[in-house]
Parts: C-alpha cells; sequence; structure tokens
C-alpha cells in the first residue's frame, strides 16, 4: 500500500511539472484533490484496512495530499510568474523613441485679415466694438435711414427670423452697431466694428450668404470729407503697400450723405486693366460716405454741431484681393490643403 501511495505521488508530481495553463491545473486537481480524486479515496479506503496498519498508512497518505496541494500551489504561482512577465515583455515600450509631434492650428485667414485690418484702425485711435448678429430691423433698418416700404431695402436681400413683438432678422450689414454705439456713448466716437453678417444671396465666386464686414464710425465736431479720406487712405496703404493709389466715387447708401465707394488700383495690372479687376484699373473694396443728418438725429446728437464719416468694408474681399484668390466660396470650404497655404 505505501508503494502505491508513492508512485501516486510520483505520478501526479510528473503530471503537474507538465502542465502549462490554469484549466490544466484544475483537471489535475480535480483528478488527485478533488471529492472523488485519486488522493481522497485513498483516504477514504483506509476504514478498510487492519487497525494496526491504518496510523502508518493514514500518515503517508495525509503527508501524500499536503506534498501535492503544496506543490500545486508552487505550480499556480509559477505559472502565474510567467505569464506576467510575458505581459509585460509584450506590453514593452521603448521610451526612448521620439514622440510624434501634434499638429498646431493656426488663426483661419479670414480671422487674421480681421485682426489685421483692426490693428490698422487701432494704431489710428479706433476701438473694436462688436454688436448682436441676431438682430431688429428698428436698428438694421429704421435707425439708419431705411423706413418700411423704403426702396433701399432691396439692396439686401434679407433672412427675416420672425415677429418677436416686432420683426426680427439676421443682420444684413455691421452697420446698426453705429445706432447702437451712438445711442449710449457721446461723440468724440472711434470705433471699428468686425462682426458676422447673412444675407439670402445667389452664393458665387464674389458672394456668400455669410460673410464678415467691418464697420467704421467717427463722430466729432469739424469732421469732415477730407478726414474719410485721409483715413481710408492710410488704411489702404497700411494694407496693401505704401504706392496703392485710392478712388472714391458717388455712391448711395441712405445713412450717409454723400456715399462714396472706396476702390484701390488694380495691384495685378497696376492700373493697366486685367481679369481681376475685369479691366477698369480699380478694385473697389468698400462702401462709405457722411453720417446722415437723420441718423445723427435718430441717436439724439445735435446735427448742427456733430459731423461723422462712416465706412463698411468685406474681409473676404480684402483677403481676396491680398492674396490674388478668385473664389469666396474657397474661404469656407474648411479645406485644409488651402487654409494651411496661409500660416
Ligand atoms: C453695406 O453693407 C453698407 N452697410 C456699407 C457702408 C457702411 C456704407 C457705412 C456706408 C457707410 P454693401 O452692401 O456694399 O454695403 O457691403 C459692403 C461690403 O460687404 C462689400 O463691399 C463687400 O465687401 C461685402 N459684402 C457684401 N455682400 C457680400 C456677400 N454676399 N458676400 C461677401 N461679401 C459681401
Amino acid at each position: 500500500m505505501l508503494e502505491r501511495i508513492r508512485e501516486i505521488q510520483a505520478q501526479a508530481q510528473a503530471e503537474l511539472a507538465a502542465i502549462q495553463d490554469p484549466d490544466g491545473l484544475e483537471a489535475w486537481r480535480i483528478k488527485y484533490l478533488g471529492k472523488k480524486g485519486v488522493v481522497t479515496q485513498l483516504l477514504r479506503g483506509l476504514g478498510d484496512l487492519p487497525p494496526a496498519d491504518r496510523p502508518r498508512i493514514g500518515q503517508a497518505a495525509n503527508q501524500t495530499r499536503q506534498t501535492l496541494e503544496t506543490a500545486l500551489a508552487a505550480r499556480r504561482q509559477a505559472l502565474e510568474a510567467a505569464r506576467h512577465a510575458a505581459a509585460l515583455e509584450a506590453e514593452r515600450i521603448d521610451v526612448t523613441l521620439p514622440g510624434r509631434r501634434p499638429r498646431l492650428g493656426q488663426r483661419h485667414i479670414i480671422s487674421r485679415t480681421i485682426r489685421e485690418i483692426c490693428d490698422v484702425f487701432v494704431a489710428l485711435g479706433f476701438n473694436v466694438v462688436e454688436g448682436p448678429e441676431v438682430e431688429w430691423d428698428h436698428y438694421n433698418f429704421e435707425m439708419l435711414n431705411i423706413p418700411p416700404d423704403h426702396p433701399a431695402r432691396d439692396m439686401w436681400d434679407t433672412m427675416y427670423i420672425g415677429q418677436v413683438g416686432a420683426p426680427m432678422l439676421l443682420r444684413t450689414h455691421t452697420s446698426p452697431v453705429q445706432a447702437r454705439y451712438m445711442e449710449t456713448q457721446q461723440p468724440p466716437i472711434r470705433v471699428v466694428v468686425p462682426g458676422k453678417c447673412y444675407r439670402y444671396e445667389n452664393v458665387d465666386a464674389t458672394h456668400e450668404m455669410m460673410f464678415y464686414q467691418i464697420e467704421g464710425l467717427a463722430v466729432d465736431t469739424d469732421i469732415t470729407l477730407a478726414d474719410l479720406k485721409g483715413v481710408l487712405d492710410t488704411f489702404a496703404r497700411a494694407l496693401f503697400g505704401p504706392h496703392r493709389r485710392t478712388l472714391f466715387r458717388c455712391d448711395y447708401f441712405p445713412f450717409v450723405e454723400p456715399g462714396v465707394e472706396m476702390a484701390i488700383d488694380c495691384h495685378m495690372c497696376h492700373g493697366r486693366g486685367c481679369r481681376l479687376c475685369k479691366g477698369s484699373g480699380w478694385l473697389e473694396i468698400m462702401g462709405a460716405g457722411m453720417v446722415h443728418p437723420r441718423v445723427l438725429e435718430g441717436v439724439g446728437y445735435d446735427s448742427a454741431r456733430y459731423s461723422g464719416f462712416a465706412f463698411g468694408m468685406g474681409p473676404e474681399r480684402v483677403a481676396m484681393l491680398k492674396y490674388g484668390i478668385d473664389d469666396i466660396r474657397l474661404f469656407y470650404a474648411n479645406d485644409l490643403r488651402f487654409l494651411r497655404q496661409f500660416s
């Protein structure tokens, strides 16, 4: 019997040494140490032995059970350690490898152009202010000397939002901020107003439904058209180069009198006439004029004492001229290959 116990132990130990995974360990445990396992059966069979043999053989069987339990625990630990070591090896990273640099974003070319334009006016003593994109008809039109049914409303294809007590719309230009600002401030005033505008346009190479404008307003005693020309000449040279020539022609906007449009000489053909300037030699860049006395009086200013000039330009058009871009839609198509050119 003792011989048999030794054999069982030797066989169990040999099998255990060959096991490589937790499932094998469990099967081994059931086979030798489980309820119906070989060693357990052996212990149960002790009762059938002659009483004189029982203590010796019982002790040997118990020792085998203990030896096998200890061996099982040791094997389990060894397998776990090996698995852990293999996992660490598989996940090893080389911390000395150079990292991948995240690509840095950049300011959008239109945001940069707006900043550049505003900076020129800030250097001339203007402040930068903003106003709402969702606007009352009152400020977008009426305070600018454009009453309901005025034919000049056709100049702006307006997107109305609805009647919220009074008609509300997406502002068609930044000019309503003129009235809003003057209502709360007293002259002298010098502000520029960048912001988004919306028009129900047929989108094409020079027209977007959403675009930016930069409004300018200066009000004080004794402001004349010469001040307007001086400021805008300075602006054009700062932005487009010191040798730019400017041209002021009559134009009509209900909120200025007189009204002008300002053009610069075409930098592609230097005024000789080309595809960019459509043969005229001049590129129109903004509308402007002397603030209409009715607009001044509408905000409570004495138009006999105060006068002012105002202008409004599109930074997309300025960027198109500056960088020779022939389609405004490229700015908002979000093609990074196009936008990254301006880094
Ligand atoms: C105006 O909107 C006047 N408020 C400008 C003004 C202000 C005149 C103060 C006098 C005094 P106009 O509709 O021409 O004017 O627009 C001014 C500029 O906005 C244009 O020269 C152009 O650069 C830009 N612009 C107008 N419509 C669009 C459009 N659909 N897409 C892109 N830019 C536009």
